[in-house]
């Protein structure tokens, strides 16, 4: 099974609009990340850009249809289109959420939570081994931005994400806004989540801006919806976490209210410049 090997350092969300801008100059990137489904077709403009970028660059895949989380069986069709895509594109990097989007024959547009429990542990992790196997490569589980929390589940998420790991050797990519945006929705630490995360497993980081709002009680509510710049306590959160654990590859997303390249390039800067402040120092 090939592994997933992601440079250690910082990578940026591709989207198409930017695509001039990226290929005019070398970019201070380590690797770009693409939603799969985004490159389902065959051809196009889509895949003619992404050959290009995959000459200069490293690659993640990043899927967001799975429905890893599914009571039923997963989509034959859909793995089968994601193992057409990544033995074209051979990237260092494959990875999915632990939620699920769809149901029967319907397609929510959505990542939607799971309880934590015995039953659900299990069949995530033969999702998981099916996954790896039709692919022939590790895969990487990102842990959830969640806004409820279900009464049934008996296993935390840090020790649910553990198990998946050590059961399927699955790696994890720990999603430094969710855990914010997750602990602050349940009035829980943020910090104490990843201190008792399996870091050990962790082999990318994604980044990436919140919205913030009010429920019906007029609490803190958190949204992930990756249309602003990375927001202070995330940044404050992955150093902590940086000066503390193994480098590792570290993705800003941005997906709405999408920027000028710059703007996003900026913020990925910022991540690679924590990267290396805690590689120096860690050599020292
Ligand atoms: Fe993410």
């Amino acid at each position: 099974m090939k592994q997933s090997l992601l440079p250690c350092r910082a990578g940026a969300g591709f989207k198409p609009e930017h695509f001039a801008s990226i290929i005019q100059a070398p970019q201070p990137i380590g690797f770009f990340e693409v939603h799969a489904e985004n490159y389902m077709g065959a051809g196009g403009p889509p895949h003619a850009q992404l050959a290009k970028l995959r000459e200069d660059y490293a690659l993640s895949i990043h899927g967001v249809g799975l429905s890893i989380g599914s009571m039923q069986d997963l989509d034959a069709d859909h793995l089968k289109r994601l193992k057409t895509l990544c033995d074209r594109y051979e990237p260092q990097s494959f990875s999915e959420h632990l939620a699920w989007s769809s149901h029967d024959s319907v397609f929510l547009n959505d990542l939607l939570p799971l309880p934590y429990t015995g039953e659900t542990l299990t069949r995530i992790c033969d999702h998981i081994d099916q996954v790896q196997a039709v692919l022939g490569r590790q895969m990487l589980l990102e842990n959830p931005a969640t806004y409820l929390l279900f009464t049934e589940s008996t296993i935390e998420e840090t020790e649910f994400l553990r198990a998946i790991a050590r059961r399927t050797g699955c790696g994890l990519l720990l999603d430094v806004n969710n855990v914010f945006v997750a602990a602050t929705n349940h009035n829980m630490d943020p910090a104490d989540y990843l201190a008792r995360f399996p870091v050990e497993s962790v082999r990318e980081i994604h980044l990436s801006g919140h919205s913030e709002t009010t429920d019906d009680r007029g609490a803190a509510l958190l949204i992930d919806s990756h249309d602003t710049p990375v927001k202070d306590p995330v940044w404050t959160l992955y150093e902590r976490l940086i000066a503390r654990i193994d480098p590792v590859a570290s993705l800003v997303e941005w997906d709405n209210d999408v920027p000028e390249w710059p703007v996003l390039r900026r913020d990925a800067e910022r991540a690679g410049a924590i990267l290396e402040a805690a590689a120096r120092s860690r050599a020292a």
